[in-house]
């Protein structure tokens, strides 16, 4: 059932790609562990392919087309966006010839039962359990790679997920809900992690994502709640994500030792998701990479004063036509003054750009 190759399969994180994706060698099977919530691309090079889908030990196949969160690409690739734990199961992927052509057995484990520990705060993960369903089993955490810093050259901070595994003896280790199937069984044990630590490292020279970075404007703390939710895009709990208030970094060290008031990141999107308290100037970096600049709209007090001062040029301006020529002249060394500084501060927001890898230089204002 499980090839060894397919086990090795470690993330292709496509440099250039919107989704994180997995494949699997053509006529291959695949077993793999991920987390359920976060979008995944199940790659199957065929175009117009379509998907059929098992659940786990089900035995009649599914049609993908009437499941409302896939999507399958011209490419012939399967999108799963936020999948959810009860899709854990087969997915296979059949050419226009009805031939299949890939497999992937996908446990998506939950990521609401996410263990999430921080080795700089001492906490440790979990430990190794044994079961007794019908011989001796072990319930283990399998680690990815740790992922990159999410900064460079400065402390920055990087995680790695863990996937829960179930072992016989003797035999290969399965992510724990394959394993299961439909057998029901509570444990505090049965359960995916993530483990923090802090990393420092070198910028990298390689290709950036190349989505140049996004600025949205105008977003407003809401009145009932005093809460709103900041999304980061091309964020993904498989990739590093930074986020910074007015240029401080918001840590996982930070949050999970209890020090974060004002913010706090989402554990079931890695920190793709920010919820704010306070307004601030947010930005997000992912892979190191600017992706997105979160700016507060201004206070009604800074309206009104903006608003005042307005008024206080132009009536400074049209009196000054009544009056002295030379009034009129330092009116219009204001306005010019003004205009220099408009343009120096525009100047200085293109040079200032926090340059941590290259990027195209458009921003899109949203309003
Ligand atoms: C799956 O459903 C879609 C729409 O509901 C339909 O067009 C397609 O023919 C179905 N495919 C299979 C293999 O049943
Ligand atoms: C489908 O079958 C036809 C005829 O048997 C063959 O020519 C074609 O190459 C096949 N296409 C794929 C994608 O396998
Ligand atoms: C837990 O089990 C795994 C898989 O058998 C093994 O590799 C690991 O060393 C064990 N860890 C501990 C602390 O015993």
């Amino acid at each position: 059932m499980l090839t060894p190759l397919g086990l090795l399969l470690s993330f292709a994180v496509p440099v250039l790609g919107v989704y994180v994706s997995v494949s699997c060698p053509r006529g291959k099977q695949c077993q793999r562990a991920l987390l359920s919530g976060n979008d995944i691309l199940l790659h199957c090079d065929s175009p117009g392919a379509h998907w059929h889908y098992y659940l786990a030990h089900g035995t009649r196949p599914s049609n993908l087309s009437s499941v409302s969160n896939t999507e399958i690409t011209p490419e012939g690739s399967l999108l799963l966006r936020e999948p959810l734990h009860s899709q854990t199961g087969v997915y296979c992927c059949l050419n226009r010839n009805g031939t299949q052509v890939a497999q992937y057995e996908i446990d998506f484990q939950d990521v609401t039962r996410l263990h999430v520990t921080h080795k700089d705060l001492g906490q440790q993960p979990l430990q190794n359990e044994t079961l007794f369903l019908g011989g001796k089993e072990l319930i283990f955490t399998r680690w990815e790679p740790w992922q990159d810093c999410n900064r460079c050259e400065e402390p920055g901070e990087r995680k790695r997920l863990g996937y829960c595994y179930i072992e016989e003896p003797l035999e290969e280790p399965t992510p724990c809900w394959l394993y299961l199937g439909e057998v029901k069984l509570w444990s505090s044990r049965l359960r995916p992690e993530m483990q923090v630590e802090a990393c420092t490292a070198q910028c990298a020279d390689g290709e950036p994502l190349g989505v140049g970075y996004i600025t949205f404007d105008n977003f407003q703390l809401n009145q009932e709640s005093e809460s709103v939710w900041l999304s980061c895009p091309l964020g993904s709990i498989y990739r590093p994500v930074i986020w910074e208030a007015d240029e401080t970094p918001l840590t996982w060290q930070r949050q999970l030792s209890g020090k974060a008031i004002n913010t706090q990141l989402d554990l079931a999107t890695g920190g793709r998701q920010l919820q704010i308290f306070q307004p601030a100037v947010y930005r997000c970096f992912v892979q190191q990479e600017l992706m997105a600049q979160f700016n507060p709209r201004p206070s009604p007090e800074a309206l009104q004063a903006q608003k005042e001062w307005d008024e206080a040029q132009l009536q400074e301006a049209g009196g000054a036509s009544r009056r002295k020529a030379g009034s009129v002249l330092t009116g219009l060394k204001l306005v010019l003054l003004a205009g220099t500084v408009l343009a120096l501060a525009g100047l200085l927001l293109r040079f200032c750009r926090p340059s941590r890898g290259r990027r195209r230089d458009w921003v899109v204002l949203v309003k």
